[in-house]
């Protein structure tokens, strides 16, 4: 292997020293993706420029000459293989991206307010059950993992008995430890789950995405088949994993800076929002977005960087976040940061996140919700063991076991 070239640990047990190595070596640097060598972009005015650049594309099928071989070898095949707005380019692109579009505009975000609150406040009266009995508590299996994957399945009309089957498949496009034979039974599963779920909606349709999608489907013949699960996939996967990594992140961050916490309690109504911009600054629940590519050979001769001609490109957004040359003592977590809200978390550009508002609401009013029924709210355990999610791409921890500070008293005079 090529010295120049920084081979990502799959299983991301170094994020934070990783992105550092990763900025090291320059705005634009070789990166080892899984066996796949790409340019990597940690610089946030890099990422900005070539995020907006007309020659940087994410269709595989047109700009990436080994796309063929690739989909047979790669683990995060269903990356760039789906047919959806997250792969296309151009016209195809905002195409496609409108019709799901104003599902996720600020007017409907914000009529899902209820929704959310609704939701949290269930999830956190079992949370404080389990807590009373004594069982231990995790943040994230309890209330991060649920509140996400309810408010999705309320968007797209899935009802409960479907809810179970789809969470595991989903989990698992995230996670960068699979070999290539259990990443595509996993996507092939998830595919033919949803293409059931399809049939199931078109014989009982409601006011929801799902139903709103097929009647573009079977209307005007906008959407192919393929377009059509593949658009779910999408929905139901950057909708999930990025929400549950963005609460666990905020929270973890807030419990393990108990003064930025004090700050945020005395005006929460404007201050949880900005713990949440500055988490996703500071730890961007999507480490990296798999791929783009040259469309033709883009020259940055200020940093000596020719990329190639369909050589693969990766945005390295959590790399970005913590960039001295944007953002001053980048490793400190401060709600009152001035620019915390300039970070790259939800991308740039055209393919900029549909879900931003969506997100940043549920991490709100969880937040906001959780550290008021949990007043005295720890870390339970020591924070080096904390072990983040098996993922290159999803920045998390896999557990975050919390208690009440006066039980984890009692249990140590014990
Ligand atoms: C904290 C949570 C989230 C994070 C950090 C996040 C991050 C991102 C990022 C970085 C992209 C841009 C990908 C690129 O570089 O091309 C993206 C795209 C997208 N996100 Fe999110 N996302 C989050 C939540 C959501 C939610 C809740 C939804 C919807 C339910 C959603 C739907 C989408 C869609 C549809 C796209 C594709 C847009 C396009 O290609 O035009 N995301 N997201």
């Amino acid at each position: 292997m090529n010295s120049n070239v920084l081979v990502l640990d799959p299983k991301a047990r170094d994020r934070v020293g990783e992105d550092r190595e990763l900025r090291s070596r320059g705005p634009v640097a070789r990166v080892d993706l899984l066996g796949l060598e790409a340019w990597a972009i940690s610089h946030p005015a890099y990422l900005k420029r070539l995020l907006t650049d007309d020659r940087v594309s994410k269709d595989a099928r047109r700009h990436y000459p080994d796309f063929e071989q690739t989909v047979q070898r790669w683990p995060l095949w269903l990356w760039i293989a789906v047919e959806n707005m997250f792969t296309a380019y151009g016209t195809d692109h905002r195409a496609l991206r409108r019709l799901v579009g104003p599902a996720f505009n600020h007017r409907r975000t914000k009529a899902m307010r209820p929704v959310i609150q609704t939701i949290t406040d269930r999830l956190l009266a079992k949370m404080l059950a389990k807590e009373k009995a004594g069982e231990l508590v995790d943040l994230r299996a309890d209330f991060a993992h649920q509140l996400p994957m309810d408010v999705i399945h309320h968007l797209m009309g899935m009802p409960r008995e479907w809810q179970e089957a789809m969470a595991e498949p989903v989990g698992k496009v995230f996670d960068t430890s699979l070999d290539m034979g259990a990443a595509l039974q996993n996507g092939e599963a998830l595919k033919a789950l949803l293409a059931r779920f399809v049939e199931y909606k078109r014989a009982h349709p409601g006011d929801d995405l799902t139903s709103d999608l097929i009647r573009a489907r079977d209307g005007e013949m906008r959407l192919s088949e393929q377009q059509l699960v593949d658009t779910l996939l999408l929905v139901f996967s950057a909708g999930y994993e990025t929400t549950v990594g963005l609460i666990v992140n905020t929270n973890r961050n807030l419990l393990e800076h108990p003064r930025q916490l004090e700050i945020v309690r005395r005006n929460p109504e404007e201050l949880m929002g900005a713990a949440v911009q500055e988490t996703l600054r500071r730890d961007a629940s999507v480490a990296v977005l798999p791929l783009r590519y040259a469309t033709e050979p883009i020259d940055l001769p200020e940093i000596s960087v020719r990329i190639g001609q369909g050589e693969p490109i990766l945005a390295a957004y959590s790399a970005a976040g913590r960039h001295p040359a944007v953002f001053d003592q980048p490793d400190v977590f401060d709600v009152l940061r001035p620019d915390s809200s300039s970070h790259l978390a939800f991308g740039h550009g055209a393919h900029m996140c549909l879900g931003a508002p969506l997100a940043t609401e549920e991490a709100k009013i969880a937040s906001t919700s959780f550290h008021k029924a949990f007043p005295d709210a720890v870390i339970a355990v020591d924070t080096d063991e904390l072990v983040p999610v098996e993922s290159i791409v999803s920045n998390s921890l896999q557990e975050l076991p919390i208690a009440r500070e006066s039980a984890m008293k009692r249990r140590r005079a014990a």
